[in-house]
């Protein structure tokens, strides 16, 4: 079928088809009727815009969820792999302008945390609501941009497979490690694929971001924080902190979950995001 611009337009209005765009050079996915409320989607790393795959499943019936695969992940070409955090926020900010998204909800993990603290410091306004998953809003410390960098040295000399299975592994808690294992190989295998460019490129944007605590307290749009119970990256301790210091946040902690909630424990993060939702919705008429 030949695809144009209206008739993405067209199959966006009818909903229930996932459509793929090109926006300066990301690939960009789209479920649901344009006219809803839109929910921007920002993966984790190094992982891609499937992540999110049962929120928008059970959330496309009722809001336009958008969802782009990160620069060098995914099918969103690598380039040249020089990227900074402001050039994620960039990127987002590209994808919101030319789908003309009036308002969206923001809604990140971890990687995608950093890039949704960012655009918030950066651009608040652009935004109705925020959901933040399994994130930090400092910048790595000196040992964490060290194991960055040991991690680029280890793909260079091994190549991807060994660290995305490494890493991927330390992301997931114990009840999906023990009883979703072919689902977790699958993932790993996937990320393994991922262009090596677009990966060091992730880990040395993230290695240079900024901190964005001093802004927390500014944040004047309803926030959700969701965090795994077991996760080891970005513990429930430390998102708590934030939590406190965000003025309209509400934070749930999801059980048997580790770093990846919504993959692990979808039932529970989708409840949670609806019942956000609904709350902040109606904070708006
Ligand atoms: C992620 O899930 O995006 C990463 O764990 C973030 C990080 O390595 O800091």
């Amino acid at each position: 079928m030949f695809i144009t611009q209206s008739t993405i337009f067209l199959l966006n209005l009818i909903g229930g088809v996932k459509m793929k765009e090109i926006i300066n050079s990301l690939s960009v996915f789209t479920d649901g009727n344009k006219n809803n409320q839109a929910i921007i989607f920002i993966h984790g790393f190094p992982y891609d815009h499937t992540m999110w795959d049962s929120q928008v499943e059970v959330l496309k019936e009722k809001y336009f969820c958008v969802r782009y695969d990160i620069r060098g992940l995914g099918e969103s070409p690598a380039g040249d792999g020089q990227y900074t955090m402001e050039m994620f926020v960039d990127d987002l900010e590209s994808v919101i302008e030319q789908m003309k998204l009036v308002k969206p909800v923001i809604c990140g993990l971890s990687m995608g945390g950093y890039i949704s603290l960012r655009a918030l410091e950066r651009i608040q306004d652009k935004f109705s609501a925020a959901i933040l998953c399994d994130t930090r809003s400092e910048a790595d410390n000196n040992e964490g941009k060290l194991k960055r960098a040991a991690a680029i040295k280890r793909i260079n000399i091994e190549g991807l497979a060994p660290f995305a299975k490494d890493f991927i592994t330390n992301c997931f808690g114990d009840y999906f490690k023990q009883n979703k294992k072919a689902e977790l190989d699958k993932i790993i295998e996937k990320s393994s694929r991922f262009n090596p460019i677009g990966v060091k490129g992730c880990l040395l944007a993230m290695l240079g971001r900024t901190d964005t605590t001093i802004s927390l307290s500014k944040f004047n749009i309803p926030t959700l924080l969701i965090c795994g119970e077991q996760d080891l990256l970005t513990p429930p301790s430390v998102m708590k902190e934030m939590f406190h210091k965000i003025p309209k946040a509400e934070f749930v902690e999801i059980k048997n979950a580790g770093h990846m909630t919504p993959i692990e424990n979808s039932e529970d993060v989708n409840r949670a995001i609806m019942n956000f939702l609904t709350k902040a919705e109606q904070l708006r008429k």
